[in-house]
């Protein structure tokens, strides 16, 4: 008997997920029985209309938010059954975030800035300014800022260096901790069309090269058009993925379609 190929390896597996926040006198659901599998270097985005629940759902799959129903396996663990202890220094390990508003710490410089969530995995972050003595530490920021094409903005602090180049700083220090999984909630919505387009630049060549998985949350077409898969989310509830394959940069028109398709 021949041997079945083996299964595109799954990163992140969500399964019927669900959560509701008090709202008014009824509890509301905001997320309503999403299940997603996302595979080793995929890029992914979610569209949908402003309050549809996006930003939950992104919380939910990067365990900063527990579910009322439905689980989350990342890196084959079950994230909502560790303690929440653990599940934080897991998703430390294993999750890079990227906000919209960058969220760099100011008075801290950008290397200072990358290397924090490596230092507070190890449990020696403190002094937060300084890497004087953390020679593993600076020489971890040096590598990834390096890659990133960072190099020169080490010493200056957010309030020094534009709008892209933060978000630049904060894609480092996403991957600082070298995990598995990003997760960017609008990381364009505060740039411009080329700083914009950089930054996703960046996120498509760490899918590409370096076989990370980036989920990205986004209202903008000319975002989601990078992505291999496209989930057009309504009500908290996936409507359907649009497979756009993986060239590099896609047309947008399919995409449209859909998305007017649901009325969008
Ligand atoms: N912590 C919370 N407590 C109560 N309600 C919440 C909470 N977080 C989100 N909501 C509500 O859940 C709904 C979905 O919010 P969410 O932030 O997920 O939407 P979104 O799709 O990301 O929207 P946007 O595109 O505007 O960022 C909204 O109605 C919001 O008010
Ligand atoms: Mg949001």
């Amino acid at each position: 008997m021949s041997e079945a190929p083996p299964a595109p390896e799954a990163v992140l597996e969500a399964r019927g997920l669900s959560k509701s926040y008090p709202q008014a006198r009824h509890p509301r659901e905001v997320v309503g029985d999403v299940s997603l599998s996302l595979r080793r270097g995929e890029f992914f985005a979610v569209m949908g209309p402003s309050g549809c629940g996006k930003s939950t759902l992104l919380h939910l799959l990067g365990g900063l938010v527990a579910p009322d129903r439905g689980q989350v396996v990342l890196a084959g663990t079950d994230l909502y059954a560790l303690p929440e202890a653990q599940r934080s220094a897991f998703r430390r390990r294993h999750v890079g975030f990227i906000f919209q508003f960058f969220n760099l710490l100011p008075g801290l410089t950008a290397a200072e800035n990358v290397v924090l969530p490596y230092r507070l995995e190890r449990g020696r972050a403190w002094p937060l300014r300084g890497l004087g003595r953390d020679r593993d530490a600076r020489a971890r920021a040096e590598r990834v800022m390096t890659t990133l094409g960072l190099t020169g903005l080490q010493g200056r602090r957010p309030e020094e260096i534009s709008g892209g180049e933060q978000q630049r700083v904060a894609v480092a220090r996403a991957l600082v901790t070298d995990p598995a999984l990003l997760l960017a909630d609008e990381p364009t919505g505060n740039l411009d069309y080329h700083a914009g387009r950089s930054v996703l630049e960046l996120l498509l060549n760490l899918c590409r090269r370096e076989q990370r998985t980036i989920l990205v949350v986004t209202h903008d077409v000319r975002t989601a058009a990078y992505a291999d898969r496209v989930a057009i989310m309504v009500d908290g509830g996936l409507r359907e993925v649009v497979e756009l394959g993986r060239r590099t940069v896609h047309d947008t028109a399919p995409l449209l379609e859909r998305l007017s398709f649901h009325g969008l």
